[in-house]
């Protein structure tokens, strides 16, 4: 008695190993588009590893600044009645807003616009359509239904930037605004950030 296998079943064998790799991978791949978990090997093959804000440094789950949880009063956060934009030149505005952009001195925990939207990270396929429109954040946190681009950035004054929203007819508002439409102008949504897990457990994007 020998328990060497016959060849035709040492090759089947060997079939049923490959068919379950060939089987695996392309499932583990999709699961992970992350790459975060799985082994290097797995992870290098996947191409929304690279792209992903959230698997180099997600700044929404490091300092967590939405995760409080809070609803926000969507008086808070929607245009008042007889609202007259501030209006000064497009140009000057924009040069304002790029600074302002930058600002850490807007929030109340050391976060500036860029420090969650450098190359523009943590935008949601939405911020690709023309305004108004729905936006996950705004209908979780605000029950509000679609924003303007000015009642946007005033709901990231107030929710992951912690601050007091900015005065409705203030420079600084229509300045911001104007700098974000630019951003908005270059901005391509990332095939990838559908399928990313870490935009689901995003604490900015979550319910409650
Ligand atoms: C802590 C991280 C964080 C900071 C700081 C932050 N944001 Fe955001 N912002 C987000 C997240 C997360 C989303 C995605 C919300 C969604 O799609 O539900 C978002 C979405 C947006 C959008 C796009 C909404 C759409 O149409 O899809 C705009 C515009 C925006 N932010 C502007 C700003 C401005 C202006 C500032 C500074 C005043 C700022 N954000 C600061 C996290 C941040």
């Amino acid at each position: 008695m020998h328990f060497q296998l016959k060849p035709i079943a040492r090759s089947l064998v060997v079939a049923g190993a490959m068919a379950f790799a060939l089987a695996a991978s392309p499932g583990f791949a999709a699961q992970n588009p992350c790459g975060a978990k799985p082994a290097a090997s797995k992870a290098g093959a996947n191409p929304c590893a690279a792209k992903n804000p959230c698997a180099a440094k997600n700044p929404c789950a490091a300092k967590n600044p939405c995760a409080a949880g809070d609803k926000v009063d969507p008086k808070l956060v929607t245009r008042p009645k007889g609202y007259k934009p501030y209006k000064a030149d497009h140009a000057t505005l924009i040069k304002e807003g790029k600074a302002l952009w930058n600002d850490t001195r807007l929030s109340s925990n050391g976060l500036s616009c860029n420090t969650c939207h450098t190359g523009n990270a943590a935008f949601a396929p939405s911020f690709a359509k023309p305004y108004p429109h729905p936006v996950a954040m705004a209908k979780e946190k605000g029950g509000v239904k679609q924003v303007h681009l000015d009642e946007m950035v005033q709901f990231c004054m107030v929710v992951p930037m912690a601050a007091k929203p900015l005065g409705w007819e203030s420079r600084e508002l229509a300045a911001l605004t104007a700098y974000t439409a630019e951003v908005q102008k270059k901005f391509k949504p990332n095939p990838c950030a559908a399928k990313n897990p870490c935009s689901a457990k995003n604490p900015c994007a979550a319910k409650k």
